[in-house]
């Protein structure tokens, strides 16, 4: 992952912890009720992806223990994964594009309630994505993947050659003169791995998004209140396609891109659809970005914009987060997919331990201000949730304090410690297993393979029963230590 080069080492403190009383007493551990959300306290672990579903996007186990692990620290929301809308295989992602999907995530949402005692909310977070291939080989790109055109043949003087010659031709090339034969879109396939973009209308799949996205959001949504969930969380963050029709790099000219108001348009038309589907009574909100942190990417005055016009809409919560786009992520090897998470906008989106004078903690907090006092100032009091770096008692306190936030969320010290929101209800806030920020959760996310935390994975192997991870070295879910 990109680091800021001047790489200064923060490390995270549980500041003064708060006694029973004053955790009982706090803003943080107060309930919120705002139309159909009802929080028991203002505490919300954000989605992370565990990669626990088996290859056909089922609800396995693994899924089930983990969230119950979590709901045990009894948030007032927990928001699970990120999970495919779509009825198409995209490996051990979590599934909720077909009514098969509904029993095993059921089985989720019964775990959570029964797990937090009633106290946390099920929520999901709905997801589509584009196509994103792996970075060939050269040679098997050469070869295989590059479609042949004549520009090719001409920008190389092989006219009337056949395919073979001039593949044969291609790959004794230097790398400068092979970007002078192929094109900007090749040249990348080759560099990064083929990566669909919203953009890309010449594709009849990705122009006719705005008329599928709808229906399979709405679907999704349905089948998400069936089984139990308490509402969803349309994902319109990071890199995936929906955030990238909000993106300021999105120049679609057929009404779903350019301005501000055009590229809202789908987001709204899906939020639209999603509504009609469960209802009034439902709570649906979004994941969105405060700022993209890419260069001509879209900044604060932009999702001040967006944030207005889906408040407006009605959608009953904002969680703000920022980056993660694939646009500036670091060359994957050959044989692995980008992530989006490895170049500055990945650093901003989950900022490790080594900083810059900001540090690593609460980067994306002025930003989410300035959003929740824009939706004030327009009389709007649809609750926003605050992530990044948030790890104490103190600091979660303040966000809700300073009005910044209405919900404090916090993914990577859930990870940590999933108890530690009850730690600190209950008084025992000196026990909490503090995040370290160092990121080895998010180095076996961009693997795929199961999430865990380098804290507590080793301990307790020898427990009866223990789940483990599938090389078997690794405890999938953090040892009880209440
Ligand atoms: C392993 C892992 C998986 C994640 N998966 C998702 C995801 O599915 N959807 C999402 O919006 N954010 C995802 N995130 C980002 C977190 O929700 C959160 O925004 C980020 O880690 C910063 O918050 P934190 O400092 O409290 O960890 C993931 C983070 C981690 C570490
Ligand atoms: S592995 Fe654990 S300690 Fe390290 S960043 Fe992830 S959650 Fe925090």
């Amino acid at each position: 992952m990109w680091l800021p080069p001047q790489r200064i080492p923060f490390k995270a403190t549980s500041g003064r912890i708060p006694t029973r009383e004053e955790a009982e007493a706090s803003r943080l551990f107060s309930p919120l009720e705002a139309g159909p959300l009802h929080l028991t306290s203002r505490t919300w672990v954000p989605a992370m992806v565990p990669w626990r579903a088996d290859a056909e996007g089922h609800v396995t186990d693994a899924v089930v223990d983990w969230y119950a692990r979590l709901a045990e620290g009894q948030p007032g929301a927990i928001v699970i994964e990120a999970t495919g809308i779509r009825d198409l295989p995209s490996g051990p992602l979590l599934r909720i594009g077909h009514d098969r999907y509904v029993d095993g995530l059921r089985r989720v949402t019964e775990a959570i309630h029964r797990h937090s005692a009633g106290r946390t909310r099920a929520f999901v977070q709905l997801i589509d994505f584009l196509a994103v291939k792996r970075r060939p080989q050269r040679a098997t790109y050469l070869e295989r993947f590059l479609r042949l055109a004549e520009r090719h043949r001409v920008a190389l003087g092989m006219a009337d050659t056949d395919d073979a010659a001039v593949r044969s031709r291609l790959a004794t090339l230097d790398d400068a003169a092979l970007q002078a034969v192929l094109d900007a879109r090749e040249w990348e396939a080759l560099q990064m791995g083929a990566r669909e973009r919203v953009t890309d209308v010449g594709l009849a799949h990705i122009r006719d998004l705005p008329l599928h996205l709808p229906g399979l959001f709405a679907d999704a949504a349905r089948r998400a209140r069936e089984a139990s969930f308490d509402g969803v969380e349309l994902h319109y963050a990071h890199a995936y396609t929906m955030a990238s029709f909000l993106s300021a790099t999105n120049t679609r000219a057929d009404g779903y891109g350019g301005s501000v108001a055009e590229r809202a348009r789908l987001p709204l038309e899906v939020y639209a659809a999603v509504r009609a589907a469960v209802g009034t009574d439902y709570v649906v909100g979004c994941r969105m970005l405060s700022e993209e942190c890419i260069e001509g990417g879209s900044g604060i005055d932009d999702a001040v914009f967006f944030a207005l016009k889906f408040a407006q809409a009605g959608m009953d919560f904002l969680s703000f987060s920022r980056g993660g786009k694939f646009d500036d992520a670091k060359q994957p090897k050959p044989g692995d997919a980008v992530y989006p998470y490895t170049g500055v906008s990945g650093y901003e989106c989950m900022p490790s331990h080594l900083s810059d004078e900001q540090g690593p903690f609460g980067r994306n907090l002025e930003p989410t201000r300035a959003l929740r006092e824009a939706l004030r100032d327009e009389g709007l009091a649809t609750p926003v949730v605050a992530a990044g770096g948030i790890h104490n008692f103190e600091q979660a306190e303040r966000v809700l304090a300073d009005g910044i936030a209405d919900i404090v969320g916090s993914a990577r010290q859930s990870l940590a410690d999933p108890g530690w929101w009850r730690k600190l209800r209950e008084g025992r806030g000196a026990t909490v297993r503090q995040c370290e920020y160092k990121n080895y959760c998010e180095g076996l996310d961009q693997k795929h393979k199961e999430v865990t935390c380098q804290l507590w994975d080793r301990v307790g192997l020898d427990e009866p029963g223990l789940m483990r991870s599938r090389d078997g070295k690794r405890r999938l879910v953090a040892p009880k230590d209440w």
